[in-house]
């Protein structure tokens, strides 16, 4: 597996793909693997000819700096699992590889995202979406893979990123993989190590509150199952929801009954102590 540290390596990585005809699938991550990111390799490593991984703490995503400064970083044991998936390549640059310095005199670029960029996250982390947007969108513009991987457990960020490459005019096919769950329901995440045992312990009930709501669902109204869904988890110790909403799949605009849309997905932020944990159902599909 090659690694690049800068950007001059990687276009000279995928031209020298692309001079030969070869697909690149490209996993954007931010380090901190689990079992979760290595099925996105494995998925694009058996759907293209070469896989570029890219490693990097993106800092313009995140509006909390002590969420940013906390965001776990453990590049060697990540080099080994992407080497052990087969990975071709990983992009691991740094801040000022990535984000220049000249880049400062040129004008700030607003991504035009929507609506599915303002609900949600987009409401709780004001310009998060935009930072995502802006890397995501300079990955794809260095990397010119033919596929991109994302894994669903960020249902909204994936609703951004085909917004975004839309008005940007970016051609890549994206692909959204499944959530990868641990044995017990909860959704793997770079978060998780940072919950305490005993915090361990409950934050599966998450999963739990939510596949409940999906069967009360089948016989009272939403807004009762919301709410179910949300005292359930606030009666777990030391957990609190941030926000759960049950929208329509592709504008991600709230839903009040199922029969409002053929695609129905229950999205949810909750704090577990300090860590913010987010997960996702389908209601309907
Ligand atoms: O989902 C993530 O890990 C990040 O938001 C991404 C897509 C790698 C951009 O920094």
């Amino acid at each position: 597996m090659k690694i690049l540290r800068t950007v001059r390596e990687l276009r000279d990585f995928t031209e020298a793909m692309h001079a030969e005809n070869k697909s690149i699938g490209l996993v954007p991550t931010m380090g901190a693997l689990h079992t979760g990111h290595a099925s996105l390799v494995k998925r694009s490593v058996s759907e293209n000819d070469a896989t570029v991984v890219s490693l990097f703490v993106n800092p313009t995503q995140f509006n909390n700096p002590a969420d940013l400064a906390t965001y776990p970083r453990t590049e060697e044991a990540d080099f080994a699992l992407l080497e052990s998936v087969g990975a071709t390549a990983v992009f691991a640059p740094s801040v000022e590889e990535v984000y220049p310095e000249e880049e400062k005199n040129t004008p700030v670029h607003t991504f035009d995202l929507g609506q599915v960029a303002e609900v949600m996250e987009g409401a709780m982390r004001p310009g998060h979406f935009q930072g995502v947007a802006q890397i995501v969108s300079k990955l794809l513009r260095l990397s010119t893979p033919t596929r991109a991987y994302f894994g669903e457990k960020d249902f909204q960020q994936i609703a951004v990123i085909r917004r975004m490459i839309a008005t940007e005019g970016i051609e890549v096919e994206i692909v959204s993989c499944p959530i990868v769950r641990e044995a017990d329901g909860l959704a793997l995440s770079s978060r998780n190590v940072r919950l305490t045992p005993a915090q361990r312990r409950t934050a599966p009930g998450i999963h739990a509150a939510l596949a409940k709501g999906v069967e009360l669902s089948r016989e009272m109204p939403l807004q009762q199952v919301h709410d179910a869904v949300v005292a359930d988890i606030n009666a777990l110790p030391e957990c609190e929801v941030e926000y759960f909403e049950i929208v329509d799949g592709i504008t991600l605009q709230p839903v009040s009954s199922l029969e409002d849309s053929s695609y129905v997905v229950g999205c949810i932020t909750v704090y577990c102590g300090d860590v913010r944990l987010i997960d996702n159902i389908c209601f309907r599909k």
